[in-house]
């Protein structure tokens, strides 16, 4: 490894071709972070690599990784590991929402999304924790949603809120090595996740709801996620471990698509 490379703090972001996942590394690359992106769609985060690498001493290495499978999870550390030496800062962002009711879910897509949203991040924690046990150091950053406390699609709202409670959990056993985890809960953004499987019409529909019951009457935008992530993986953050930052307006003081 080139030692300007290792000197610098090296950050994985799942789901890191998305809308979030891409406005986390551009941030956490001004910021000065090696990124290590990470997602199953490789052409796109190959993409978002190319765009963001600009500096000879830095760099962003695309990586394709299935959250839901453990042994891609581990294949996919081993090579970050290789390359850079050193993992500093988790941000799990990968989510799928197989959408269904209580009446209706689908056991498999039920299983699915468990694996992907909330085993992920925890397998992903459990293969980067060495790193963090040998640095001293580390931090977690769980990407939730607003609906960990509002309600919404049942498997969805389960895997957000026991990805809070994964934070919680991990915050305590990952403390005696430096280690802060944290989890933000965004509210609603045009994104491929949220447009999928809905006409327009409904997607402005739920927006203006949602704007109706956020006080600071807007949507959630990439780089609020992203300034946010910036705050809880830098030096500034580090008294603060099994916080729920919530980063939606305060629209989390509303019921679901209240008006
Ligand atoms: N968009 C919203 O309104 C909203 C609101 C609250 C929380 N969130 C959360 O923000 C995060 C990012 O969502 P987004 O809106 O940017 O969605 P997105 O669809 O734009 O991005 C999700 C990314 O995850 C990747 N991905 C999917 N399955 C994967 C897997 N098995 N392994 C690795 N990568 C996988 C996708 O390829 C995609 O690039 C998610 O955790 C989501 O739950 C989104």
């Amino acid at each position: 490894m080139n030692a300007l490379l290792s000197n610098r703090p090296v950050a994985v972001v799942t789901g890191a071709a998305g809308e979030l996942g891409r406005a986390i590394c551009q941030r956490l690359y001004q910021d000065g972070l090696n990124i290590v992106a990470v997602d199953i769609n490789l052409s796109a985060v190959e993409a978002l690599a190319h765009t963001l690498n600009r500096s000879s001493d830095q760099r962003v290495v695309a990586i394709q990784a299935d959250m839901g499978d453990e042994r891609s999870i581990s294949a996919m550390v081993d090579q970050a590991g290789e390359l850079f030496g050193r993992i500093d800062v988790v941000v799990n962002n990968a989510a799928i929402n197989l959408r269904g009711s209580i009446y209706d879910f689908n056991p498999e897509h039920w299983d699915k999304m468990m694996a992907v949203n909330l085993r992920g991040p925890a397998l992903l924690c459990q293969k980067i924790a060495p790193f963090w046990v040998k640095q001293q150091s580390g931090r977690v950053i769980n990407i939730v949603s607003r609906c960990w406390v509002a309600g919404g699609p049942p498997a969805y709202v389960a895997c957000k809120a026991g990805l809070v409670g994964l934070t919680r959990s991990m915050a305590r056993e990952l403390a005696p090595h430096n280690v802060t985890v944290n989890a933000i809960a965004p509210g609603l953004l045009p994104s491929a996740f949220t447009l999928e499987g809905r006409n327009p019409e409904d997607f402005d529909q739920m927006a203006e709801g949602s704007i109706n019951v956020t006080p600071l009457k807007r949507l959630t935008r990439p780089e609020d996620v992203a300034n946010t992530t910036s705050f809880l993986a830098s030096s500034d953050s580090a008294f603060i471990t099994a916080e729920v930052i919530h980063v939606c307006g305060g629209s989390q003081l509303a019921p679901f698509g209240t008006r």
